[in-house]
């Protein structure tokens, strides 16, 4: 079933949620699913850095929303525990965020 929600509520550099989507704007649209691979926090409330990537609100790993990949494992008290970050980076090559289709039509964004 297809979502869709006001190019207004989606400004460059931002994300939000739109069903079970994270939606963003890295200088493209993005949606990829919402939960962090390492405690399941909402992605929709994380940001968007430099990069272009998604950053989770929590613990700030780090994803790439081209792939689903994280590109860095989870920071602050999670990093100071060795291989922690590269287990999760392990598994979200294997199990990377799903990956939604954005299409503008007008200033509506439909979510597949
Ligand atoms: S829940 Fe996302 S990095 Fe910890």
């Amino acid at each position: 079933m297809s979502h869709s929600i006001s190019t207004a509520e989606v400004p460059p550099g931002t994300v939000t949620g739109v069903d079970k989507y994270a939606v963003g704007d890295n200088g493209a649209y993005f949606a990829v699913s919402r939960k962090c691979r390492h405690l399941r926090a909402d992605l929709a409330e994380g940001t968007v850095d430099a990069d272009g990537c998604l950053v989770c609100p929590w613990h700030q790993a780090k994803y790439d929303v081209s792939t689903g990949r994280m590109v860095r494992g989870p920071q602050g008290i999670f990093a100071k525990i060795p291989g922690l970050g590269a287990g999760f980076r392990a598994l979200t090559r294997v199990v990377p965020l799903r990956r939604g289709t954005v299409q503008k039509r007008g200033e509506i964004l439909h979510i597949d």
